[in-house]
């Protein structure tokens, strides 16, 4: 009779322990994927380190992606990308990206000089 109970309970333990072993690892702020391909490389690097953790289609922040979701980015038309570079660029002029609030807790996700500059440049050219 005892057996009968051991079972499911071994059962329930091995599946408890797998879930532990496979559970994934807690989503981090900045987490890299596969965006935009045909983006410049040196670009997409300072995005997914410094943008795509609160402008992606899985964001919490619901403002940030309301407002630009780099995983639509590049499927959307033409005219799109361009009125979203125009809003990149214009945040950039003002320094409002990523926003001071956040920085304050997180003051390395803060562009560099040299990062304001690649992502200013890329959001004037015509090309993706
Ligand atoms: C901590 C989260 C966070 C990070 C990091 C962040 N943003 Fe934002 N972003 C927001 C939020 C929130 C808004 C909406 C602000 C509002 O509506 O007032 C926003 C809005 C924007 C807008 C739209 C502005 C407008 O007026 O339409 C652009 C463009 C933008 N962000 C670009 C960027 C770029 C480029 C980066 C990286 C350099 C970046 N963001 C990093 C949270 C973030």
């Amino acid at each position: 009779m005892k057996k009968i109970f051991f079972l499911p309970a071994l059962a329930i333990i091995g599946f408890l322990f797998f879930q532990g072993i496979t559970k994934p690892e807690p989503k981090t702020e900045f987490i890299s994927h596969e965006i935009a391909p045909d983006m410049p490389p040196q670009v997409k690097a300072i995005v997914e380190q410094k943008c795509y953790g609160c402008h992606n289609a899985e964001s919490k922040n619901e403002k940030g992606k309301k407002k630009l979701d780099w995983d639509a980015f590049e499927a959307s038309k033409r005219a799109k990308q361009i009125a979203a570079k125009g809003k990149i660029l214009e945040v950039l002029e003002n320094g409002d990206m990523p926003p001071a609030k956040f920085l304050e807790n997180k003051p390395e996700g803060k562009l560099t000089e040299e990062e304001v500059a690649t992502l200013m440049a890329w959001s004037k050219s015509k090309k993706n």
